[in-house]
């Protein structure tokens, strides 16, 4: 039987860690969709372009293509901003859609070439609007503070620059930007288990999400 886990949540949660788990527990094929989103913004600057701009959005989200997924200047917090500009554009989600719809319903094969035992993708709207029927849902967040930290230290270990309180205001904007869009707003979904990993590391974070999808079986 093949099974989608939806993780959703703001930056910096624990959601990339926690999937981590559950796709290497689990022999699963992860989707990190804001890669997708970050893809389109990162597309629509490079062509000197405005990610508020809906025609240049949109066609920059319906020329991706999955290999443009792989360039590192994705991390950065530029591309975060794009990203978090385009996705607010109904246009664009309505773009990307069928291809997260289709990387649930027929995940890739494993790195090892065996087949994957279903997929686990981690975003915004996943439990809400791309995968509903999702047989688990996980709703993952963290006080704004020690997300902001989180991300910090992670810009440093990185050998970046940063300063703390940019990098908070940062979270903030885009929080309040994700939070407030009419399309597909960041929002738990109703059967989601809701996760603060404000004071959880890792561990425990992945204890309980095994125990939640133990429960469901
Ligand atoms: O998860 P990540 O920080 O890479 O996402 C970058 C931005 O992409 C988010 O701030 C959000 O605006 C957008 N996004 C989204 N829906 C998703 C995934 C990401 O709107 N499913």
């Amino acid at each position: 039987m093949s099974i989608v886990i939806a993780i959703d949540g703001p930056a910096a949660a624990g959601k990339g860690t926690l999937g981590l788990r559950l796709e290497q527990h689990f022999k699963l094929a992860k989707l990190d969709t804001g890669l997708l989103y970050r893809a389109t913004g990162f597309k629509v600057l490079s062509q000197g372009g405005d990610p508020e701009d809906p025609a240049q959005a949109e066609a920059a989200a319906r020329a991706l293509d999955p290999a443009e997924l792989n360039n590192p200047e994705l991390r950065t917090d530029e591309s975060a901003q794009a990203a978090s500009k385009v996705s607010a554009i109904p246009g664009v989600r309505a773009a990307l859609l069928d291809f997260q719809r289709n990387f649930a319903q027929n995940p890739p094969k494993l790195a090892d070439g065996s087949a994957a035992q279903g997929a686990i993708l981690d975003g915004r709207d996943i439990g809400t609007t791309v995968c509903p029927d999702a047989e688990v849902k996980l709703f993952v967040t963290a006080s704004t503070e020690i997300r902001a930290k989180r991300r910090f230290k992670e810009l440093r270990d990185r050998g970046l620059e940063a300063i703390y309180a940019r990098v908070l205001d940062d979270m903030k904007e885009r929080d309040a930007r994700d939070t407030s869009r009419s399309a597909s707003p960041l929002v738990a979904a109703a059967d989601a288990l809701q996760l603060d990993t404000s004071d959880m590391d890792a561990d425990q974070a992945f204890a309980a999400a095994l125990d939640f999808i133990a429960a469901k079986n």
